[in-house]
């Protein structure tokens, strides 16, 4: 996830292109960057660009040494997914006349490549970005100009984009393009704004156009022209934002948490992108960051990470047993480190942390280091300490997470931890290609069902207007539901600050039963799947002790309103996948309790984002 801002009007835009940017950088600020043109002092002038690695501050120390003069300009903050956080991997990347700011990832970047490569073309950088730079340049050598060499060359491009372009020979216009990443324009007076999101133009016009999927912008200071890719106009009038500038920044979400819990369809989609291959049944392997031969060493997989992170290496030591029939454990990090594990060349041990930088996994990675195990990071932040020490990353690619309690980083390492285990059974011929090309469809599938659950969200509101008042709950769940009953609970306990225990369901009766009264309310997770009896019993336990029971259950279940206090009925998917799903309403439903409670969310008391002490 990045930020673009673009600009074409009267006025000087360096200062006006950083304004955006700033609004923008919850999206992304390990480096930015700015390209602009003078459009008319009579003599042609070539593109100016400046580029700072780290926070957009940088880039505004930059410009202060080297101011940039134009009146057309396009700008990025970075938030990288292809290539080291370095200059010369920062946006704008130029090729020829054209300079070009993208937000996305260039599924096709590698065979985009090859063919350029095989043309004389040469790189300046390791993103996936500049092969879009050259394809414009290509079709501009053949003399198309700006807008048509823009449509020729996304034509070429598969994956996902919000692209804005500028060209020396025609300094007057910047021109747009959007599929799956977000692109606003904004319609000013005699000036015309383009930007990721709202935020970044609401201060100079509440006048906004959102480009759809396919869609490609001609923008001068006079307005814009939209057409589809295959050249259809498009007619659509701009609308009238009401928001206020600060509500804008969260997308309208009251909180980044409740914003990020509704990124997730989004995000799983970029965790997937480029990386699922269903015609064969597999995982594409130049995506996993493992080599064959590793792989054939492999005899366990070891996870180990802390908190949310640790939470979702259960839901993978399940998916690695049942699909790769690997024997699998999972250790907290910082238990890892405090004894003398027992590991050795043939374990592959998986380190997982959204942030790459928690102090304690960083410490058990370099324990299994030193004892020779393979090594894998699954991590969100690219090039962080983590992926770095590993020296093999499966990044998630779910976006900068700002909220302080994890939701869209926990789901998209549920996908990486199910991406790896095909992987791994496909690789050892456990899983078939039939089994493998199943389950990936119903995987591709997930976003799809993911949005049907967050329709839920005013339900689950309401649901939790009474828990506020709760000292305590307890969250129940067996199997793959498991870990999203511990998710669940400390999602709760993180933000509410209301005391939580997740237990395994079939634990209860050997000690938490004793809490249950009338005092007590119980979430249990029990879509349909081969547990779903037995947790049945569980709640059926606790409804005997008065137990208030709160049900995340299969849509289509007909049973459950009479055992269970409450139902919250959730979309079917494959049994495998149904956390995907569950954890939304858990997710939501802390969001609630704590809103309603009036606590901080997105930076509860106590805790850090990135966690580096032991
Ligand atoms: C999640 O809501 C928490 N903020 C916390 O448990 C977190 O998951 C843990 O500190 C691990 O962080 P990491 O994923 O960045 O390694």
């Amino acid at each position: 996830m990045c930020g673009i801002v673009g600009y074409v009007g009267n006025q000087e835009c360096a200062d006006l292109l950083v304004d955006g940017l700033r609004r923008l950088e919850y999206r992304g600020y390990d480096s930015a960057g700015l390209a602009t043109l003078v459009r008319s002092d009579g003599e042609k002038r070539p593109i100016e660009v400046l580029r700072a690695v780290g926070k957009l501050g940088n880039l505004v120390a930059a410009l202060r040494e080297r101011p940039l003069k134009g009146t057309t300009g396009i700008g990025h903050t970075r938030w990288a997914t292809h290539g080291r956080p370095t200059e010369v991997n920062a946006h704008p990347h130029v090729a020829g006349p054209i300079a070009l700011v993208h937000n996305g990832i260039i599924e096709n970047h590698l065979a985009l490549k090859r063919e350029l490569s095989a043309e004389g073309v040469k790189f300046s950088s390791d993103t996936d970005t500049e092969m879009v730079a050259h394809l414009i340049h290509r079709e501009a050598k053949a003399g198309h100009e700006l807008f048509v060499a823009v449509k020729r060359a996304l034509a070429q491009v598969h994956g996902a984009y919000a692209v804005a372009v500028i060209d020396q020979r025609q300094p007057d216009r910047i021109v747009v393009a959007k599929n799956a990443s977000p692109l606003v324009i904004g319609f000013g007076d005699g000036e015309m704004f383009a930007a990721s999101d709202i935020p970044a133009v609401l201060p100079y016009t509440n006048r906004v156009l959102l480009l759809e999927d396919g869609e490609v912008g001609l923008l001068t200071a006079d307005g814009i022209q939209v057409e589809s890719l295959d050249g259809k106009k498009v007619e659509r009038e701009p609308r009238t934002i009401t928001w206020s500038a600060a509500q804008a920044e969260k997308g309208g979400f009251k909180h980044f948490m409740l914003k990020e819990i509704h990124e997730q369809p989004r995000a799983i989609e970029d965790t997937l992108r480029g990386r699922v291959d269903l015609a064969n049944g597999d995982i594409i392997a130049s995506e996993i960051g493992l080599d064959e031969a590793t792989v054939a060493k492999v005899q366990r997989v070891y996870f180990i990470a802390c908190g949310t992170s640790s939470h979702a290496t259960l839901y993978g030591r399940q998916l690695v047993e049942s699909l790769a029939g690997i024997p699998s454990q999972c250790e907290l990090a910082s238990e890892f480190v405090g004894r003398d594990p027992v590991i050795g060349p043939t374990d592959l041990v998986v380190a997982v942390s959204q942030s790459g930088e928690t102090l304690d996994t960083l410490a058990a990675l370099k324990v299994a280091k030193e004892k020779g195990a393979q090594l894998l990071a699954i991590a969100n932040v690219i090039h962080s300490a983590i992926p770095r020490a590993a020296g093999a990353a499966f990044y998630t690619h779910a976006g900068p997470e700002i909220g302080v309690a994890s939701t869209k980083c926990f789901t998209t390492q549920l996908a990486a931890c199910l991406l790896l285990a095909v992987y791994l059974g496909r690789r050892n011929g456990k899983l078939s290609k039939e089994k493998a090309q199943e389950l990936l469809q119903h995987t591709v599938e997930l976003p799809h069902h993911m949005r049907a659950t967050l329709a839920l969200d005013d339900l689950v509101r309401d649901l939790a207007r009474p828990l506020a008042s709760s000292h305590s709950a307890l969250f129940l769940g067996r199997g793959v539901s498991f870990p999203i009953a511990v998710e669940g609970a400390l999602k709760l306990k993180e933000i509410s600050y209301i005391h939580a225990e997740g237990y395994a369901a079939g634990e209860m009766k050997h000690g938490p039963i004793a809490l249950i009264d009338a005092n007590m309310p119980v979430i249990a997770v029990m879509p349909d799947d081969r547990s779903y009896e037995k947790i049945a019993s569980n709640v059926q336990e606790a409804r005997a002790r008065d137990g208030v029971v709160i049900a995340i259950a299969t849509r289509g279940n007909s049973e459950i309103g009479a055992i269970a206090n409450k139902v919250i009925y959730v979309p079917k998917v494959d049994p495998l996948l149904s956390p995907f799903i569950t954890s939304i309403p858990l997710q939501l439903l802390s969001y609630y309790v704590a809103d309603f409670k009036g606590t901080d969310v997105d930076q509860p008391r106590n805790l850090a984002k990135t966690v580096t002490v032991e």
